[in-house]
C-alpha cells in the first residue's frame, strides 16, 4: 500500500462563498447544504478560519459527503491537486499553491492513530499543514485536544428517504464544532 501521495495537478481555483453568521467556540453550527456544490461551498467558507497546524475530523456515514466537503476545503485553502477519496493510501498531501498551509487528507480507515500519521514522514509536516481526517469517529480523542469536528449527515425523512438507490441525492446537514483552546472565541461560518 502506498502511504502517501503528493499531488501535482493544478487546483481549479473556484471562488468561495459563505455567510457571515457566526457562533462562539464550543457551539455547534449546523449548515444545511442542498447539494454537493453547496457542501463544497461550505468547505470553502470554512477554509477561511483554518491555519497551519489545524486538525479537522470528519465523521459521517458512507457517501455522506466527507470527500466532497474536503474538496471545498482544498479549494478554499488554495492547494494543488484534485481532492479525491484517499483510496489505497493513508494520506494524500496537497501542497499549497501560495503562501498558505498544505492540506493533508487522511483516510482514517487505514490509520491506527495520529502517531502512525507522524511516523509516515510526509513531505509536509503536520505543523505546516491543515490535516483533514476522514471518518475520524473514535479516533478524535487520540488525535489532538484542539480539533474542528465536522459531522455530515443526511436528514432523516428527506426526499431520498431510505431509498438507497437515490441515497446520494439530496441535502446534508453539516455540523461543525470547535474543540479545545485553539477554537475558543473563533467565529465559525454558519
Ligand atoms: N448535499 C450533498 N452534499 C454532499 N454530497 C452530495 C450531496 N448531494 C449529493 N451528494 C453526492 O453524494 C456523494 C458523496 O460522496 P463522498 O465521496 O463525498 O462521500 P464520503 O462521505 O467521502 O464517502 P466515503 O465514506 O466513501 O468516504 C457524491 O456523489 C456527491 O455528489
Ligand atoms: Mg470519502
Amino acid at each position: 500500500m502506498t502511504a502517501q501521495r503528493t499531488e501535482g495537478a493544478p487546483a481549479d481555483g473556484t471562488e468561495g462563498s459563505g455567510t457571515d453568521d457566526a457562533a462562539g467556540a464550543g457551539a455547534v453550527v449546523v449548515h444545511v447544504a442542498a447539494d454537493a456544490d453547496a457542501t463544497r461551498a461550505y468547505g470553502r467558507a470554512l477554509a477561511g478560519v483554518l491555519r497551519a497546524g489545524d486538525l479537522v475530523v470528519l465523521t459521517g456515514p458512507l457517501g455522506a459527503g466527507k470527500t466532497t466537503f474536503t474538496q471545498g476545503l482544498g479549494e478554499g485553502l488554495g492547494v494543488r491537486g484534485q481532492v479525491a477519496s484517499p483510496t489505497f493510501i493513508i494520506a494524500r498531501v496537497h501542497p499549497p499553491l501560495g503562501a498558505g498551509p498544505a492540506l493533508v487528507h487522511v483516510d482514517a480507515y487505514r490509520l491506527g492513530s495520529l502517531e502512525e500519521l507522524d511516523a509516515l514522514d510526509l513531505d509536509e509536516s503536520l505543523e505546516d499543514s491543515v490535516t483533514v481526517v476522514e471518518w475520524g469517529e473514535g479516533l478524535a480523542e487520540v488525535l489532538s485536544e484542539d480539533r474542528l469536528e465536522v459531522t455530515i449527515t443526511r436528514p432523516v425523512g428527506g426526499a431520498a428517504g431510505d431509498d438507497l438507490e437515490h441515497a446520494d441525492v439530496g441535502p446534508r446537514h453539516v455540523s461543525v464544532r470547535g474543540v479545545g483552546p485553539r477554537w475558543a472565541g473563533v467565529a465559525l461560518p454558519g
